[in-house]
């Protein structure tokens, strides 16, 4: 195995830095060979050492791309698909779903082992070996080390990270629910894993984005809340003034949030200027009515919206449509959009509030950071039973998989934009001043923008229409 120390010395020693990335995928392969064949390839005069420059290592996209796409597609989350809420029972088909896709994604990087295998026999007990399952717990030991409990299908087995090894960082970074891998040995007698190395399902470090021909630009937003009486009213119509008049942009998608709703907190009545949820609506479908109707609208709904809480959320139900314009396609939160074959992966972002809460460092002013912990989770929603309701379905409708061109979410009410691996992740921000909640909560949005993407080069940018 190699230690993230040697490889970044190895390559300190040629008069070169190198990218987090290229680090944990040498890790990963633990063959110093490696080390010596990306450097026989870069030129002397290179800074930093990416992922492009480890040989072999094509890019590559993931996922079907037809070359007749069609201009805009509803892939995953079309109306109808959510489906009724089930049986308890169907929660050991959502995470025996969850487990096999996203273990099935480490695998293909790290041989894995059952953990009945060391908890039922010796073989294996001086092995360095790697085991791949659900995290049923995690907690910090008095000392400071992490322990977790990892479950397969065949057992269960108590996992230490101690905190004097390399990528420890990682490790305090493990949430409970999402699925990992971790290469380790067993205790003499089999009963604790003590980890070396964690594996998350992760993006492929050879993603390569699709970027369709001319396919214009698509501007994204989130978190309308058409009723509430700190919505901008003012900001949006400079904004749909300004994109009637975008010629270049063909799609508006809204991460849901499109009105304030009712009974969504205690005493939220007396901050609403429109206190029936109908007429909210019907605000919203009007205000669409004014944009060009070329414009490919794409509207989901989010927890202030009308439909259940739990994720999957089905589309805005028909009775509320009657005022919108026939450009505009509701879809299900998550949902899957194809625009000319680039994917956007829309989903409102309400585990956002569990992961900040979970992950060391984490803070609402930067969104996209939890963003790319979804990512490398493979899991919009890795941790069940928190803030983020989850229904049971026989299939996890929350994995990441395969990997879009673009992540877009909202629900924190501030822009946020990264670009992990290849994928373009954007937090909109939203169409509301900060509310009492927030002020409480010490939460400073940044309102009235739209993130504006080309798709033939993947490139986001910022427009503010506050002032
Ligand atoms: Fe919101
Ligand atoms: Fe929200």
């Amino acid at each position: 195995m190699l230690a993230e120390q040697e490889i970044i010395a190895r390559f300190c020693e040629a008069g070169h830095l190198v990218d987090p990335t290229v680090v944990s995928y040498l890790r990963e392969r633990g063959d110093p060979a490696l080390i010596s064949g990306i450097l026989a390839g870069i030129r002397k005069d290179c800074a930093v050492v990416l992922p492009s420059h480890i040989p072999s290592l094509t890019p590559k996209r993931d996922g079907i791309r037809f070359t007749a796409d069609p201009l805009l597609e509803v892939v995953e989350g079309m109306e109808g698909s959510a489906g009724p809420v089930r049986q308890i029972e169907d929660y050991v088909s959502l995470f025996r779903n969850r487990y096999d896709c996203l273990g099935s994604l480490i695998r293909k990087r790290s041989g894995a082992i059952p953990i009945e295998a060391l908890t039922h026999s010796s073989r294996f007990r001086d092995s360095e070996v790697t085991i791949i399952g659900i995290v049923i717990d995690v907690k910090s030991t008095a000392k400071g080390h992490r322990i977790l409990e990892l479950e397969d299908p065949t057992g269960t087995m108590p996992v230490l990270f101690n905190n004097g090894r390399d990528g420890f960082s990682d490790a305090e970074r493990i949430v409970p629910d999402e699925v990992i891998g971790v290469r380790g040995k067993p205790s003499p007698e089999g009963k604790l894993f003590y980890a070396d190395q964690l594996f998350r399902p992760d993006v492929p470090v050879q993603h390569a984005p699709y970027t369709p021909k001319n396919s214009g630009k698509v501007a994204l937003i989130s978190d309308i809340h058409i009723g509430s009486d700190t919505f901008l009213q003012e900001p949006w119509e400079r904004f749909c003034d300004w994109i009637s008049g975008a010629d270049d942009i063909s799609y508006l998608l809204v991460a849901g949030d499109l009105v304030d709703g009712i009974g969504i907190y205690p005493g939220q009545e007396k901050e609403l200027t429109i206190p029936n949820i109908y007429e909210q609506y019907d605000r919203l479908g009007e205000m669409l009515q004014t944009l060009p109707s070329s414009l490919g609208i794409v509207l989901a709904p989010g927890n202030h919206d009308v439909v259940r809480g739990a994720e999957p959320q089905p589309v805005i139900p028909p009775e509320f449509r009657s005022q919108y314009p026939k450009n505009c396609t509701f879809v299900e939160n998550p949902a899957a959009v194809s625009i000319h074959g680039a994917r956007v992966l829309m989903y409102h972002g309400r585990s956002i509030d569990d992961l900040i809460g979970m992950i060391p460092g984490a803070r609402y002013e930067a969104p996209a950071e939890m963003m790319e912990a979804m990512l490398k989770r493979r899991h919009l929603a890795p941790t069940y039973g928190r803030r983020t309701p989850v229904l049971a379905t026989e299939k996890d409708r929350l994995l990441i998989d395969p990997v879009p061109e673009i992540l877009h979410t909202g629900h924190v009410h501030i822009t946020g934009i990264s670009r992990y691996r290849g994928v373009l992740a954007v937090n909109a921000g939203a169409w509301q001043s900060q509310t009492a909640f927030q002020k409480q909560m010490n939460i400073n949005p940044t309102p009235g923008q739209a993130v504006v993407v080309d798709l033939e080069q993947m490139e986001p940018q910022i427009y503010d229409f506050l002032s």
